[in-house]
């Protein structure tokens, strides 16, 4: 397995050039403006990477899984044993015939009406964490005491882990996600082993639920799929990967726009603007691919074992796509890519339209006024991601 950035093709968060600074990572839209005009696709030496930036060419590069292929974290030649061949069974790493198998037997668990159930934990689960977000004053920090731990608590309710082993989980989430990116630095290396414990704990509750059933997913896949063992541990740790983070950024985005442009739950349909801020600040900006074959992409020929990064938020303001693209427009309603496209489009994404509108209409109705403290917010700093790290907040009470 390679290890560093020098022989490594999945260079999704090396920063292009002109995004090596915080203000472009918080607002990298003239970048794609410009880049999307000088040509759809285009090739980078610097990072090695094809990007690709029209709105046609990025959905064409999500939907054809064949030529344009996920990366497994293994590499595909670990020992059976490691902890990433056993996160490989999850979707996000897997592609083909096993990839469309798992989908198959988990999509119809994540349909609109069987969560609709979801509602009144979720707002209560929002009430409780902003009382204790408010239990040492008027202010606090949005995204750490609010939208990283809600999304969290409800992916957790549903694939059944006990509520207070959050925590736990949120560290083992940014254990992996540090193990991802350390082989971005000079001397990083990807440990896999500190991934023994989360798989080990996987592992464990899979068989724990096997023997004593309750009423949550792990239970029912464990009973009623066909699924191996490992495929439903490495898919429900998907589940809290996949839906942790893009939950977060999308619910501080919204916070961001809305105090912004002014948006109540009685001046707009939440659920509607809700769809534009995921256009207009998709969470995930980009997504990397590698070519199992030379494709021509946008009139540009990549040889096949090419790193190809698709990127997501400069497809979703795309004017050969959108009207004024570039506007906040809270009632547009927009089909957009944010949830991706084709074989391995969001799973979530019924769940994440369930509960981002009661989530921030609770907000919305807790506050009197909630003002946002800007200056001292951090955005996130990875070219993949548009959100906060941190967005700290002073409110008054309803
Ligand atoms: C606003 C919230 C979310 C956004 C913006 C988002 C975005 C995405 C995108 C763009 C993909 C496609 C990735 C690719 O093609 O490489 C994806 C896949 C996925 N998402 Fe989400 N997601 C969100 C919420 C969730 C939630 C709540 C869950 C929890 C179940 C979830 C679980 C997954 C999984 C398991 C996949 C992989 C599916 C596959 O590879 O077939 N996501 N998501």
């Amino acid at each position: 397995m390679s290890t560093g950035p020098d022989n490594d093709k999945n260079r999704q968060d090396l920063l292009p050039e002109p995004l090596q600074s915080e203000e472009a990572l918080h607002d990298p839209f003239d970048w794609y403006r410009e880049q999307r005009a000088a040509a759809p696709v285009q090739y980078d030496p610097k990072r090695a990477v094809y990007d690709v930036f029209s709105h046609e060419h990025v959905k064409t590069g999500l939907q054809d899984a064949e030529a344009l292929h996920r990366k497994q974290l293994s590499g595909g030649h670990m020992d059976g044993q490691s902890p990433f061949s056993y996160l490989d069974k999850g979707m996000v790493w897997s592609d083909g015939p096993d990839h469309k198998q798992t989908k198959g037997q988990l999509f119809k668990y994540f349909q609109p009406g069987l969560l609709a159930e979801l509602e009144e934990s979720i707002e209560a689960l929002c009430e409780a964490q902003l009382e204790t977000a408010l239990e040492d004053g008027t202010r606090f920090d949005f995204v750490t005491e609010f939208a990283d731990p809600v999304p969290l608590r409800v992916i957790m309710d549903v694939v059944g882990i006990p509520g207070d082993e959050h925590q736990q989980m949120l560290d083992w989430l940014n254990t992996f996600r540090a193990v991802m990116n350390s082989e971005y630095s000079a001397a990083g290396s990807r440990d896999e082993h500190k991934m023994e414990e989360p798989v080990e704990y996987f592992q464990d509750l899979v068989a724990e639920r096997t023997a004593n059933p309750q009423d949550d997913l792990i239970s029912e896949l464990a009973h009623e799929s066909e699924l191996s063992d490992a495929t439903i541990g490495a898919n429900c740790f998907d589940f809290l990967l996949a839906g942790q983070g893009t939950m977060s950024e999308l619910l501080s985005n919204a916070l961001y726009l809305f105090e912004h442009h002014d948006i109540t739950g009685e001046s707009h349909e939440l659920s509607v603007v809700l769809e534009e801020v995921l256009r207009y600040r998709s969470p995930l900006q980009s997504r990397a691919r590698e070519t199992t074959e030379s494709v021509t992409l946008g009139g540009t020929e990549i040889p096949a074992g090419e790193t190809v990064i698709l990127w997501i938020g400069a497809a979703n303001r795309d004017p050969a796509q959108y009207e004024t693209p570039e506007q906040f427009v809270p009632d547009r309603n927009p089909d957009h890519l944010a949830f991706g496209s084709g074989p391995h489009n969001c799973i979530g994404a019924p769940l994440a339209r369930l509960e981002a509108p009661i989530i921030m209409r609770t907000v919305l109705e807790y506050f009197d006024e909630i003002e946002l403290l800007e200056e001292e917010a951090t955005p996130m700093s990875k070219a993949s991601k548009v959100g906060f790290q941190t967005l700290p907040v002073e409110t008054t009470l309803a």
